[in-house]
């Protein structure tokens, strides 16, 4: 089975761990009346908090979208680790470490483990040549020459791997292990059997992950004449490019909180504006910025400044990233972008300015909207009727992908005004294919129709009170159940029996689901909310329970009645029948 962490042990890391510590520490909560948490959703653009975390149930709830999940989910979904990272993280917190004997990625834990290992001994080998091997002059001579200094080398772990082919493997005297491991991380490269050092005579830079554990390299030439310029550690088990960004880790270890990104082209831009004291600049390795890499910034600030060369390129690159991060506005949120001459970049010009006047000059950075409407209005006259109806169609795809909100509605605004046109007008033309918009309002209508059957009622209040399975009539048997639902009823019933369920918190029972095609379901039923009031639980419980039951009885009773005319009873479902009947008898009387 994938993901093989026993399930009792995440739940004993789920009652260690509490979730309003683990959420408290990432996205500030605030208590409200009774004992829940408050704060404004980390996972949609509010001004009023909605994002409620309960203590008891271990569970947080947003009532504005609908996002919701025990201590393990906040973590995959807010700061997009994996299932396993997840819950090793829960581990550090509360001084649990995953179980040895446990397979599947908890051996791949191990894996990883042994490959950040062997990634920072290897790191560190390179900070040791930089400082040791003969031809490490030259290279701080020309690290100084770019106005490096000592501290900055060293906050940045840089170093220099030496020229020869099979440095590292002598390293670590040919082990067959450690080549392997040194294959899978790409600082060997394997041909027909033979094995060479990827990075040969070059500054190294090493990559580090969100958690501070190095995942790669990027290696760049000091003398001229060599190439390619920079040479990056390939896609790897732990180095994923799309997702990572060079500076981040950094940024994080200098700054509490960041207010603003800056994202630049190149390492050296990273490494130079740090040295000048603009500590917040982060870039992407050596491909292009993605979705991912976008979504990862925003979770830490709302703010970000795409900070691009001033050539054809940089300018490409910034449309690119505007391109990808227009699905994901808010209204919250300040994109701008800033374009330098032609023939600088952030590095060059932070040298030239120095802090302040390079922080001024971000001062006139152009806002999206600026950008967006520079780009698509050129060359286009907005006297003309064609170019208008040019420019709405040119318009529309871009101003489509904005989720519906205050920024869309300026944008339509402003598109109106250039091509004049009443806004109601052009909202209608462009609506119309508005994807966003139509699944919207689509799921509303879902939610309201959904109907809440006693099975829903028994699964819901089960699953946020675990307690009440005490309250279980001992005759009440879920396995003798037909109805939708009787799986996962019998299921949490059996869990919850088998369980020390003063243990059992919402969050830690839902855990159980996370690998099953349900688990959407009973997470989603786990953080429905029905009007009972909290002395009347146990009632409403019971009362669903019973009418469980009654419904069985029909189901039971029209199934026998179907087969007496098709194929006739034996004597013992004859009896049944009667007994069945019987006990239906009373409550209709009593309507
Ligand atoms: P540039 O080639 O634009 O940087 O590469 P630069 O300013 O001239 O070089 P420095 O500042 O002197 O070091 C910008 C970024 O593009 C990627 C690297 O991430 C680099 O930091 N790149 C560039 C590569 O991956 N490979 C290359 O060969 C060149
Ligand atoms: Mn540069």
């Amino acid at each position: 089975m994938a993901n093989y962490i026993p399930p009792e042990f995440i739940s004993e890391v789920l009652t260690r761990v509490d979730i309003i510590e683990v959420i408290d520490s990432r996205v500030p909560l605030q208590k409200r009346s009774g004992n829940n948490y408050v704060a404004c959703c980390p996972f949609h653009n509010e001004k009023t908090p909605s994002f409620t975390v309960s203590p008891t149930k271990q569970f947080y709830h947003c009532f504005g979208c609908s996002a919701h999940g025990n201590a393990i989910s906040f973590l995959i979904e807010y700061e997009r680790l994996s299932f396993v990272e997840a819950v090793e993280t829960l581990c550090q917190l509360v001084g649990l470490s995953l179980p040895e004997n446990a397979t599947g990625p908890v051996h791949n834990t191990k894996q990883y483990e042994n490959a950040y290992k062997l990634m920072s001994t290897v790191n560190r080998y390179y900070q040791q040549q930089l400082l040791q091997h003969n031809d490490a002059r030259q290279v701080n001579h020309y690290l100084q020459q770019r106005g490096l200094t000592k501290e900055i080398i060293e906050k940045f772990s840089i170093g220099f791997a030496p020229s020869g082919w099979h440095n590292l493997e002598n390293l670590f005297k040919n082990n067959t292990n450690v080549r392997k491991l040194l294959v899978e991380t790409g600082m060997l490269i394997e041909k027909e059997h033979k094995h060479y050092d990827r990075f040969r005579n070059r500054i190294m830079f090493p990559i580090h992950n969100r958690r501070g554990h190095i995942i790669g390299f990027g290696g760049r030439v000091f003398v001229a004449e060599d190439n390619p310029k920079y040479l990056n550690s390939p896609e790897t088990m732990i180095f994923h490019k799309g997702k990572e960004l060079y500076g981040l880790y950094e940024v994080l270890q200098e700054n509490r909180r960041v207010d603003h990104f800056l994202i630049v082209e190149g390492y050296m831009d990273v490494v130079a504006l740090a040295q000048h004291g603009i500590t917040n600049a982060v870039a992407s390795l050596g491909t292009a910025i993605s979705k991912e890499h976008l979504q990862t910034l925003l979770r830490y600030a709302p703010d970000l400044i795409f900070c691009f060369d001033g050539d054809a390129a940089g300018k490409q690159a910034a449309w690119r990233g505007l391109d990808i991060i227009l699905p994901l506005l808010k209204d919250s949120y300040r994109i701008r972008f800033m374009f330098l001459a032609e023939g600088e970049d952030p590095d060059s010009l932070v040298r030239k300015l120095g802090k302040d006047k390079f922080t001024e000059l971000l001062q006139s950075a152009t806002s999206l909207a600026d950008f967006l409407f520079n780009e698509l209005t050129r060359g286009i006259d907005a006297n003309d009727p064609a170019a208008k109806a040019q420019l709405k169609e040119k318009a529309k795809p871009f101003i489509n992908k904005i989720p519906a909100g205050i920024y869309r509605e300026l944008l339509m605004q402003r598109l109106a005004k250039i091509i004049r046109i009443a806004p109601e007008r052009l909202n209608a033309i462009i609506m119309d294919k508005n994807v966003g918009a139509t699944t919207a309002s689509t799921k509303t209508t879902q939610s309201s129709k959904f109907k809440i059957t006693p099975m829903h009622v028994s699964l819901i209040l089960l699953l946020q009170n675990p307690a009440l399975i005490v309250q279980l009539p001992a005759a009440f048997s879920a396995e003798e159940l037909t109805l939708p639902g009787h799986t996962q009823l019998a299921q949490l019933i059996s869990l919850l029996k088998t369980n020390q369920i003063s243990q059992l918190t919402t969050g830690a029972v839902l855990e159980y689901w996370r690998d099953q095609d349900d688990y959407k379901t009973m997470s989603k039923l786990a953080s429905r909310q029905l009007p009972i009031p909290e002395n009347g639980v146990t009632t409403e419980f019971l009362d669903s329970i019973n009418r469980l039951q009654d419904m069985q009885r029909e189901v039971n009773i029209e199934q026998l009645i179907n087969k007496a005319s098709f194929s006739g009873l034996s004597p013992e479902e004859k009896i049944n029948l009667q007994n069945l009947i019987l006990k239906k008898v009373p409550e209709k009387e009593a309507k």
